[in-house]
């Protein structure tokens, strides 16, 4: 329209003063919610940033603190509820199917098959990106949540290995702790106690239990003298937490173990991005090692932009945004430097630290083997109001007001209540 009734002169002279691609790329911009909001976090979300930005789609940031996303959610729902939805949202597993059964999502299928995504993205991926056989989300990468962070010096002065058991991991927390080190550096908020959870599930029980308990909910195996063992274990692990650990942030702990103040952190593998965010090596400065008893299998989770529908003139920079997110290079830049891999299974590992190529390794390992499982407290085990419930259930209990007794019964209920 506004260029209809300009006259020849008129856009000839635009176009001498270069201002003809100014005018296209004001009008090509992405709105994106997220909660990358920790050091690492930012630098990596800056790839993404340049690259559209050098396509002449501008970035209209739109940051939510909060690890593991929830009040990112709470945020989100309040913007679609006000017919205002972002272009793209950083979105977890189960929350995708979620949006998407509300048919609010945008269709990806064009891009998708014009770039090959079905052979490249995993199906445990695929299973949050398509719904109803059809595109919706970009997969961005996939996180691994059963690592231990470990500063190098303490176990270096301390003569400590890496624990490969339960019992090994606890005679090394009990040398650091009596070293004077914080043993454990953590934040109790609840999904990073859910984090915890997790590794110490299977790491109890197995990867048969932990299909059992926190995939398929069955009350049997919640119930279980393994899921009382799971509780006594979590509170075993309380007694190496510092006090001041209440409402911490993830990325803080993790600074504790940067900065020699505490030695491990049990973390999902964007902790990695803190480390190297502060200039730090693996092998060198930290150790990544699975969560002891937990080497042969993995949990994860899958960062993934999902795509709201949005009005025509914002579709074309939707498109940018997602075909970004799946170039092969995107994918191997960006998760370099959050700590990640890739989501796409054909993209090369040499850009990739010693626990980035690990991680690759094991990732691909655990897949063939049948031992990649969605992590519970990212999202990709169960839907949100059963995971809510078991969060209530396991933050509770490490605070101290259940004995494991008390929190096998609860998580039974809870879950059954929530279902
Ligand atoms: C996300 C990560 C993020 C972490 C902490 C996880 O749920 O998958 O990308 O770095 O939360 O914010």
């Amino acid at each position: 329209m506004f260029l209809g009734k300009m006259t020849r002169a008129g856009l000839g002279m635009i176009a001498a003063l270069g201002l003809s691609t100014s005018i296209a790329s004001a009008q090509e911009s992405v709105e994106v919610l997220h909660w990358w909001t920790a050091g690492g976090e930012a630098k990596a979300l800056q790839v993404l940033k340049k690259d559209l930005e050098g396509q002449g789609v501008s970035w209209n940031d739109m940051p939510v603190a909060g690890g593991g996303g929830e009040q990112a959610m709470t945020v989100l729902r309040a913007r679609v509820t006000s017919g205002n939805a972002p272009t793209a949202v950083q979105m977890l597993g189960f929350d995708i199917k979620d949006w998407a059964g509300e048919g609010v999502l945008g269709n990806l299928d064009e891009l998708a098959a014009k770039e090959g995504w079905d052979a490249v993205v995993p199906d445990a991926l695929k299973g949050f990106s398509k719904y109803d056989g059809h595109w919706i989300a970009a997969p961005v990468n996939v996180h691994s949540t059963n690592w231990v962070w470990a500063n190098k010096a303490i176990f270096d002065e301390l003569g400590l290995k890496q624990p490969g058991s339960w019992d090994e991991l606890i005679a090394a927390l009990d040398k650091i702790k009596a070293a004077g080190y914080t043993a454990v550096a953590h934040g109790g908020q609840a999904w990073q106690d859910a984090t915890i959870f997790d590794a110490v599930v299977m790491a109890t029980g197995g990867p048969d239990f932990y299909q059992a308990s926190m995939i398929d909910t069955d009350p049997d195996a919640l119930g279980s003298d393994t899921m009382k063992t799971v509780f006594e274990r979590m509170a075993t692990l309380r007694g190496y937490v510092d006090d001041n650990f209440s409402g911490r942030d993830w990325n803080l702990a993790t600074a504790m173990v940067i900065n020699k103040e505490a030695g491990v952190q049990f973390m999902g593998d964007w902790a990695k991005g803190e480390f190297l965010n502060a200039g730090k090596v693996p092998d060198q400065d930290f150790l990544c090692f699975r969560f002891p008893g937990t080497q042969d299998a993995v949990t994860f989770n899958s960062d993934q932009f999902v795509m709201f529908k949005v009005g025509e003139d914002r579709q074309d920079a939707q498109m940018k945004l997602a075909s970004a997110v799946m170039s092969p290079s995107f994918q191997s830049a960006f998760n370099v430097v959050k700590g990640s891999v890739p989501a796409r299974t054909d993209v090369p590992n040499d850009a990739f630290d010693a626990c980035g190529k690990k991680g690759m390794a094991e990732l691909a390992a655990a897949n063939k083997k049948g031992t990649l499982f969605g992590s519970m407290a990212h999202g990709h085990a169960v839907p949100a109001g059963v995971k809510n419930a078991m969060y209530d259930v396991i933050t509770a209990h490490f605070n101290g007001e259940y004995d494991a007794a008390t929190a096998v019964e609860e998580l039974v209920n809870a879950v059954e209540s929530a279902q």
